[in-house]
């Protein structure tokens, strides 16, 4: 497994596969790595010759009072992790690789990232889009690799590859959850243990709102009652039933609904979101 901090390393692995007629599954993560990561990777794996995993905690896509400074940083842990999965290369570049001289970026995240996440966090995801789109630019990957857990995230990433046009396929993968039903997250780590035994409410609040959803119930009472479940617990920040596609209310055409959510359980901020086929 090849590590490289610096664009050029890179880049020269890139262009070698390249000339040998391979193609590349490309990864992107904060570190931090777990189980939901581990299986982006065996995805990428099976979609492409060479997986490229980059780690890099990328401050523009965190808010002035967020968790920037102290987000989890495991770098000698994920490397071991990756090179147990046979990873082709990891690319770790610093600050200024990316954002060289102040580097600007033209590209702005569209419509899709109106609303939800970005209501608490504006900007995030055109701090998301300029990383992204940066590290496109330097990798050039055929295939690329979100969870699902990042929904608003995956569709935003999917929104800039058609309108620029970009020759890369965006892949989604399944939301890993630990035993009890949480989502797996970087941040579940600032979780005491009491906090994780009640995080695991999330999703079964969300699996009951689905059940109604399922049964054509009022669709405003059966978030009202799951918001009155889960602010005995958590502090909403909002529950959502929208078109999956178009992140929308719902309409006669909407084939895939989305429940989305993002809570504070304490100073934590989790996410969490079920795709399903309507009816
Ligand atoms: O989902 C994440 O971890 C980040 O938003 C990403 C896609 C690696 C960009 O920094």
């Amino acid at each position: 497994m090849q590590v490289c901090s610096n664009n050029q390393q890179m880049l020269d692995a890139v262009s070698t596969w390249k000339a040998q007629g391979k193609t590349i599954a490309f990864v992107p993560t904060m570190g931090g790595l777990h189980a939901g990561h581990l299986s982006l990777v065996h995805q990428a794996k099976a979609n492409a010759d060479k997986v490229v995993v980059s780690i890099f905690v990328n401050p523009t896509q965190f808010g002035k009072n967020e968790d920037f400074d102290h987000y989890p940083k495991t770098l000698e842990q994920d490397l071991t992790k990756l090179e147990a999965c046979q990873v082709d290369a990891v690319f770790t570049p610093s600050k200024e690789q990316i954002y060289p001289n102040g580097y600007t970026s033209h590209v702005k995240a569209g419509s899709l990232a109106q609303g939800l996440c970005s209501k608490s966090r504006p900007g995030h995801f055109d701090g998301v889009v300029q990383v992204v789109h940066r590290l496109f630019e330097i990798i050039t990957p055929n295939v690329a690799i979100f969870g699902q857990k990042d929904y608003q995230q995956l569709l935003v990433i999917r929104q800039m590859v058609k309108t620029l046009s970009l020759p890369i396929s965006i892949l989604s993968g399944d939301i890993v959850r630990e035993q009890s039903g949480l989502a797996m997250s970087t941040r579940n780590q600032y979780l005491s243990v009491d906090e994780k035994e009640t995080a695991l409410k999330l999703y079964q609040v969300l699996i009951q709102l689905k059940q109604a959803v399922l049964k054509n119930q009022d669709l405003s009472v059966a978030i009202h009652n799951s918001k009155a479940t889960l602010s005995q617990d958590f502090k909403i920040e909002y529950l959502s039933v929208l078109d999956a596609n178009t992140l929308k209310s719902i309409t006669d055409n909407t084939s895939k609904i989305a429940i989305l959510c993002a809570v504070f359980l304490g100073s934590t901020r989790l996410i969490d979101n079920i795709i399903f086929n309507q009816g």
